[in-house]
C-alpha cells in the first residue's frame, strides 16, 4: 500500500483539501491545494463529497461556486496521488475513489439541487474540465489558461472528459484540442462555448456573484426541476421529451411550497406590477 491513504475515514470532512464559506446565500467551495496547482487528489475527492453534503442541506447556501486557491482553478486529476499511487492499491480500493470522484464531479453536480457556477480563475486542464462543464454557468478569467492534455502524456481524455466536452463544444473544436492538446485562453473557451463569459481578471468575482445574486431571486424548486429536466431530455426523442416536460411541469408546480406560478401570474395579470418578460416575480409575498 501507499502512503495516501485509500479510505475516507481519517480524512477531515473538509477545511483542508477543499474550503467552504458561506457567505449572503453564497457557498463558496474552494479547490485548496494551491502549490499543485489544485490538482485532484484522493483528499480533494472526499472533502468536496463532504462539502456537496453540507451544502446541500444547509439551508443559508443558495447558489453553489467552485473556484480554485491561487494562481490556478484546476490542474486537472493529480498524476501522481491519483493515479500512480492509486495503481499501486487493491481493485476494489481503486475503484472506490473512482466512483467517488464521479460522484463529486459530474453525476452530482450535474443534478445537484441548488444553482451551481464555475469561476475559473486560471489554469484549467484535463479532468478539471468535467465539474467544470457539469456546473450550470460558467465564467472565466480572460487570461485562463485551458487544456485537454492528456494527449500531452500519452493517454486519452478519458473519465468523462471526452463527453463532457462533446456536449458543450463542436465537433471541429473539441477534436482539435483533444488531438492537439493546445492550451486556449477564457475568450477562446467563451468563443467555444465552453464558458458562458470570460471576463478581465479583477472582475471575475465581482460578475460572479452578480449571476448568484441573479439565480437568488428566481424560485429555487423551479430552478431545480429546470436544471433536471434539461439533463433529462437530451437523451429523450421529442414524444418522450414533451410527455416527461409536461408530467415535470405538472410534478414542480404541485410541489412548489411558495406557489411560484400563481403568484407570478397574479402579479402580472391582476396587480400588474412587474413583466415576466423582463424580470422574476417577487417571491416575499
Ligand atoms: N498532477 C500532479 N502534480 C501536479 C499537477 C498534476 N496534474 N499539476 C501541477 N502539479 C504539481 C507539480 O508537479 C509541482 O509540484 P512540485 O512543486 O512538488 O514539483 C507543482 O504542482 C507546481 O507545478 P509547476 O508545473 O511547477 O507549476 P507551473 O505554474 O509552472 O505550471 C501547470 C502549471 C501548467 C498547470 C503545470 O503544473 C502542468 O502542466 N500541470 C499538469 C496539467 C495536466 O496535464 N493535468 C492533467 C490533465 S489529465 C487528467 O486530468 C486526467
Amino acid at each position: 500500500m501507499s502512503s495516501v491513504d485509500s479510505t475516507p475515514k481519517d480524512a477531515p470532512a473538509w477545511g483542508e483539501n477543499a474550503l467552504l464559506e458561506i457567505v449572503d446565500g453564497i457557498a463558496w467551495v474552494t479547490l485548496n491545494r494551491p502549490d499543485k496547482r489544485n490538482a485532484i487528489s484522493p483528499g480533494i475527492v472526499w472533502e468536496m463529497n463532504a462539502i456537496m453534503d453540507e451544502v446541500e442541506a444547509n439551508d443559508a447556501a443558495k447558489v453553489m461556486i467552485v473556484t480554485g486557491a491561487g494562481e490556478a482553478f484546476c490542474a486537472g486529476q493529480d498524476l501522481k496521488e491519483y493515479f500512480r499511487i492509486p495503481d499501486t492499491w487493491p481493485a476494489i480500493e481503486r475503484e472506490r475513489l473512482y466512483r467517488a470522484n464521479s460522484q463529486w464531479q459530474w453525476r452530482r453536480m450535474m443534478y445537484f439541487p441548488k444553482p451551481t457556477i464555475a469561476m475559473v480563475n486560471g489554469w484549467c486542464f484535463g479532468g478539471a474540465f468535467q465539474f467544470m462543464i457539469a456546473c450550470d454557468i460558467a465564467l472565466a478569467a480572460d487570461d485562463a489558461t485551458f487544456g485537454l492534455s492528456e494527449i500531452n502524456w500519452g493517454i486519452i481524455p478519458a473519465g468523462i472528459v471526452t463527453k463532457s466536452v462533446s456536449m458543450v463544444m463542436n465537433q471541429r473544436d473539441s477534436l482539435y484540442y483533444i488531438m492537439t492538446g493546445d492550451p486556449f485562453d477564457g475568450a477562446k473557451a467563451a468563443e467555444m462555448g465552453l464558458v458562458n463569459f470570460s471576463v478581465p481578471r479583477e472582475e471575475l468575482r465581482e460578475r460572479t456573484m452578480a449571476i448568484a445574486a441573479k439565480l437568488m431571486e428566481k424560485n429555487p424548486t423551479v430552478l431545480r426541476s429546470a436544471k433536471a429536466a434539461y439533463h433529462h431530455v437530451r437523451s429523450m426523442n421529442w414524444d418522450t421529451a414533451n410527455e416527461y416536460l409536461m408530467a415535470k411541469h405538472a410534478q414542480t408546480n404541485a410541489n412548489d411550497p411558495e406557489r411560484g406560478s400563481q403568484k407570478g401570474m397574479s402579479q402580472f395579470l391582476d396587480e400588474k406590477s412587474y413583466r415576466p418578460g423582463l424580470g422574476a416575480y417577487r417571491r416575499e409575498d
